[in-house]
């Protein structure tokens, strides 16, 4: 994709000045603001109606920039050379004399950064004098955008501007790792758990039924279209939509496919386009086929169950 140079400038002219700007990643789109600006971080919270209780996930350019705000521990620069720029978050101890604002981190001694991949976001923060503060752009609980389009769907006109950097290529949020103790997978996403227990030499696993809630975003309605989902559906109803992982040869109005072939990379970009589309089309109710849960499909089953909660 081609960049347009005047719309990162028009980014940076809104973020400097304390507004919201809306970001593509590699993983969905985000709603930034300068994670220094208390006032900008604000506006985050106001217009996604998210709990102050859950704290944002802070984008960096460069490990120089990082090393101001956070504590740096040897699993840390595993992962970050492996991976990095790439769709995982990492959660460190936030440095003493950080100048992150306490709104972000909802006054907690933590902070989960990120380095995104996309090429256009990567060039915007590069000029930018601070690291921008982004959770996904949509109203809290809801689905999270994966074009300018569902950014407009989610807020209408209320943001600023919003920088479009066409579809993102991988569709689901980042994986999130804590580094300050044991590490722990947090969410699972972008980047299978293989990959890291490969990485870091060890055995994670995802705990799904955690009792301490440790990531306050995690909560049990997430992801939800708005409308009722069954899961593990062999024969849905005659009106309800669909969800197929893999095509098939008849084929129905109501039928939505995840992939051609069963590919779990693919279905999990398809994901949130698809529980969009549905919506769109005026379903009442959304059945899902069986997903195998391995690889991208442990995430996809982990979303589908959030957003059937709702
Ligand atoms: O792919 C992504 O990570 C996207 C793009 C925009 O970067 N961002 C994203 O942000 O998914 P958000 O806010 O929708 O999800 C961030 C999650 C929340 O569940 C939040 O509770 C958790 O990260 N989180 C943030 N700071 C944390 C911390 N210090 N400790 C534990 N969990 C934290
Ligand atoms: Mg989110």
């Amino acid at each position: 994709m081609k960049f347009n140079h005047s719309n990162i400038k028009k980014s940076k002219f809104f973020l400097d000045k304390g507004h919201c700007v809306a970001i593509p990643t590699e993983t969905v789109y985000g709603l930034a603001a300068s994670a220094y600006s208390n006032r900008a971080v604000k506006k985050i919270y106001k217009l996604k109606k998210r709990p102050k209780y859950n704290p944002s996930i802070v984008h960096y350019s460069n490990l120089e920039q990082l090393k101001n705000d956070c504590i740096l521990n040897k699993n840390f620069f595993v992962l970050y050379k492996k991976f990095c720029p790439g769709p995982i978050t990492f959660i460190l101890k936030l440095k003493k004399n950080s100048k992150i604002s306490k709104y972000v981190t909802n006054n907690k001694k933590t902070l989960a950064i990120r380095f995104p991949k996309h090429a256009l976001v990567r060039k915007l923060l590069k000029k930018l004098k601070y690291p921008l503060a982004a959770p996904s752009a949509n109203i809290s609980t809801k689905i999270s955008p994966v074009s300018k389009e569902d950014v407009i769907d989610e807020f209408g006109k209320k943001i600023k501007f919003i920088l479009d950097g066409g579809r993102s290529s991988i569709g689901l949020e980042s994986t999130i790792v804590s580094l300050i103790k044991k590490p722990q997978i947090l969410r699972l996403g972008g980047i299978e758990i293989s990959k890291i227990n490969r990485a870091l030499k060890i055995n994670l696993k995802f705990n799904k039924k955690r009792k301490k809630i440790i990531t306050p975003g995690q909560g049990k309605t997430h992801y939800s279209p708005g409308i009722p989902i069954r899961l593990n559906i062999k024969r849905p109803k005659l009106d309800e939509a669909f969800i197929l992982i893999k095509k098939r040869k008849s084929s129905a109005k109501n039928f939505y496919y995840l992939s051609k072939k069963k590919n779990l990379k693919e279905a999990a970009k398809k994901l949130y386009k698809t529980l969009r589309m549905i919506k769109k089309d005026n379903f009442k109710s959304i059945a899902v086929e069986k997903i195998p849960n391995i690889g991208f499909g442990e995430a996809i089953n982990d979303r589908l169950i959030r957003a059937s909660k709702f």
